[in-house]
């Protein structure tokens, strides 16, 4: 892809990954953008790089607009290799530019990954720098995601250059979200938010209150779309997630040795299917974990189900279970429950994990020896039932009423 004017000389200069399905364990269906962005002023300014095995196009893209050695200034928002990785191949075109990063983290991570020799200069947050007729200013925002992130905002052109907030993994031949297949856009920005963000909801609340006060026409992210048309709506689900806006729903998390764990989790499912709730089925065997705990953020309930084998859980549950545990999604009712042939450990097992993320019992743990039979699914049913009521859970369109 060739480069993308915005704005009157301010271009996005960035690289499309088509390919890419594997972020750090987040499965990346729709691939991804590494977006940079060119301004070009009395001083020309570079805001973020790519991901190094993309930093010939970064040059090809800046060079179809001036020539790199041009570029007097670099802000690198992140230290994350998808966004710094081509610096060091850029610099050789540029070697006297000034990389402007978050102080001190940016600063000691750009040391840390590319040596001692780039010309740092480390900015704290309300720092500003001039490129003739447009000002820089810098906004820490440690934790959303790293300690290091910063954003960059232009006042003269009212444009945010958010890094990763507001990102999603998309590759898409268009730039734009008015261009854009917005339910695909939306879709990949919850998945983004769940699987890179949510871990960090607090410190990304006092980013928002901070970005709240900026005049914004343009957000720009480091992945995916730019945001022009649906601010409001891209800014509405920030603040829901943040604050833990749940849906009436539940999510039935589950694998399976012979089908007898998934009948428990059929029954489950179609529990709360009758109570009213939208409910998701989701087998490990079918489902990727980064899909599943997308659907898990605005969820009520969660129920995990195991098989227990060698008196211990499926290792596809426990891998769910540790990404859950770090990814830490909020406010939770549980319910634990497998089929077992003699030890039964599992549901004890899921247990433990999700009481120490906090959340709250729903019922019981249901645990059936070998295939359940219809008596038995009728008692889970009771024990779900007991569980609800003494829940107290208020659907909001009961509220509604
Ligand atoms: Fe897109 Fe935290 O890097």
């Amino acid at each position: 892809m060739a480069h993308y004017e915005i704005r009157k000389n301010i271009y996005w200069v960035g690289a499309i990954d088509w390919n890419l399905r594997n972020f750090h364990g987040y499965s990346t269906s729709s691939g991804s953008t590494y977006n940079a962005y060119l301004i070009i002023d009395d001083k020309i300014a570079l805001i973020d790089t790519v991901k190094e095995p993309f930093s010939q196009e970064l040059i090809k893209n800046i060079s179809e607009i001036i020539d790199p050695s041009k570029i007097d200034i670099i802000i690198s928002n992140h230290v994350e290799p998808d966004h710094s990785g081509a610096l060091p191949n850029v610099l050789k075109y540029c070697p006297n530019a000034e990389v402007y990063t978050s102080f001190p983290s940016g600063e000691k991570g750009l040391k840390m990954h590319y040596g001692e020799n780039m010309n740092l200069k480390p900015m704290k947050s309300g720092e500003s720098i001039s490129l003739g007729s447009k000002t820089l200013s810098f906004v820490q925002t440690p934790m959303v995601h790293w300690p290091d992130n910063m954003v960059t905002y232009m006042a003269e052109d009212k444009i945010l250059f958010s890094n990763d907030a507001f990102g999603q993994h998309i590759a898409s031949s268009e730039r734009m979200d008015y261009e854009s297949d917005l339910d695909l856009v939306y879709r990949e920005a919850k998945k983004y938010y769940a699987n890179i963000v949510m871990p960090y909801g607090a410190q990304v609340k006092k980013a928002i209150d901070v970005i709240a006060k900026l005049d914004i026409d343009v957000i720009a992210p480091s992945h995916g779309i730019i945001w022009e048309k649906y601010i409001p709506q891209i800014l509405e689900f920030y603040n829901k997630a943040v604050n833990s806006v749940k849906k009436d729903k539940a999510v039935v998390v589950y694998d399976t040795m012979w089908g007898n764990t998934a009948t428990m989790a059929k029954t489950i499912a179609e529990f709360f299917a009758v109570k009213g709730l939208h409910v998701k089925l989701m087998n490990l065997q079918a489902n990727h974990i980064s899909d599943i705990i997308t659907e898990i953020m605005n969820s009520k309930i969660l129920a995990v189900g195991s098989s227990t084998i060698n008196n211990n859980i499926l290792p596809t549950v426990a891998s769910f279970l540790c990404y859950l545990k770090g990814l830490k999604p909020s406010n939770l009712r549980y319910i634990c429950f497998g089929s077992y042939g003699w030890g039964g450990q599992a549901a004890a097992i899921i247990e433990k994990d999700l009481q120490s993320l906090g959340y709250t019992q729903l019922c019981e743990n249901l645990r059936i020896q070998f295939k359940p039979n219809y008596q038995q699914l009728a008692e889970m049913q009771l024990t779900l039932e007991k569980g609800y009521n003494k829940s107290n859970i208020k659907l909001l369109k009961e509220k509604q009423k």
